[in-house]
């Protein structure tokens, strides 16, 4: 991607592992004397158990297969956890796993609002419970030329927009990334403008193929990938899969995404994959599966033929 500015990072910006587990128990102890008894205990017991940076390992229960997984051999889960473009935390792609470690995703809190017949604001923990979850084998490509094959976890993004009752008015969505400096130390720089915005049209989200996602390998999400909520958009390119996901709103005007403010010329809204329209700077033609040396040819829509039709009579060459 394209880079305005590259620093190291400055170990004093990682939140130390006292200051953590400091946090956690004043947060433990503030619950213990404020309830009564029985709730205080059930309390200490969600807050003691599983602490405020949810960790992957945690298994997700009760996950269902989907027909929409690719049998193509998974990446091995150390280089999806390990090669990561995240630029709230780095612009190193090695970076992240540890920068991103201490990472709080609990409590975490979801604002819905623009075009709905209500404005909300949701528990993580209650958006993860609203459809069963699914394991989704997909490709997932770069604009960068490598790509990979991931066991998400999650449900239909859909799943999501029907509960929240969106307006007729609703003709685009918005995610929006948490914006923290105190805790994702790339938003320091100005290497983009903050928070990550991404953005989808209406029936792009509720194309079936658009996963709400909170897991990986049958666990928890690791916070470098996106924890505790992203989206994955297997025809895309892999930079509107916004992460750590605090804010989705429904507009009637199609969202500036963040790498479009940042160079037009180079990434589009639409950002499908397509081995036909090159980047500006590089040919899309082919690509690198983690892992692997040699290359293979790029697929149009990464292969999901499905989603052809939402783009219909669409001059794509046009709307990159
Ligand atoms: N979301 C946020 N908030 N910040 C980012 O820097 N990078 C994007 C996308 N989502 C990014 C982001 C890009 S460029 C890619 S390729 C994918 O995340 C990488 O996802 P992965 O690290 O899980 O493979």
């Amino acid at each position: 991607m394209l880079i305005k500015k590259s620093e190291g990072i400055c170990s004093s910006e990682i939140t130390s592992k006292n200051v953590y587990l400091n946090r956690r128990k004043f947060l433990a102890g503030a619950a213990l004397s404020g309830a009564a008894v029985a709730t205080a205990a059930l309390k200490f017991r969600e807050l003691a158990a599983p602490s405020s940076t949810v960790l992957a390992g945690n298994k997700i229960n009760g996950i269902g297969k989907s027909p929409f997984s690719t049998t193509e051999t998974v990446t091995p889960y150390n280089d999806v956890t390990h090669y990561n473009n995240y630029y709230e935390f780095s612009t190193e792609k090695d970076e992240p796993a540890q920068l991103a470690k201490n990472f709080r995703t609990r409590p975490w809190k979801v604002k819905i609002d623009g075009q709905v017949a209500k404005k909300l604001e949701l528990d993580v923990d209650e958006i993860i419970k609203m459809a069963p979850p699914e394991e989704r084998i997909y490709r997932h490509r770069c604009v960068e030329g490598w790509s990979i094959v991931v066991p998400w976890v999650g449900f239909s993004l859909s799943e999501l927009i029907k509960r929240v009752n969106p307006t007729s008015k609703a003709k685009f969505v918005e995610f929006t990334t948490l914006y923290d400096l105190t805790q994702m130390p790339g938003q320091r720089r100005n290497v983009l403008e903050w928070p990550y915005v991404e953005g989808l049209r209406m029936d792009e989200a509720m194309h079936p193929l658009a996963l709400l996602c909170f897991g990986m390998y049958g666990e928890d999400l690791p916070n470098q990938d996106g924890a505790p909520l992203r989206v994955v958009l297997p025809w895309k390119y892999g930079f509107k899969s916004a992460k750590a996901i605090v804010r989705i709103r429904f507009t009637d005007k199609q969202p500036m995404n963040t790498w479009n403010i940042s160079a037009p010329q180079e990434y589009g809204f639409y950002a499908n994959v397509n081995p036909h329209v090159d980047h500006p700077r590089w040919s899309q033609a082919k690509e690198r599966r983690l892992g692997e040396f040699f290359k293979r040819p790029t697929l149009m829509f990464n292969g999901y033929d499905q989603v052809a039709s939402l783009y219909s009579g669409m001059d794509l060459k046009k709307n990159f």
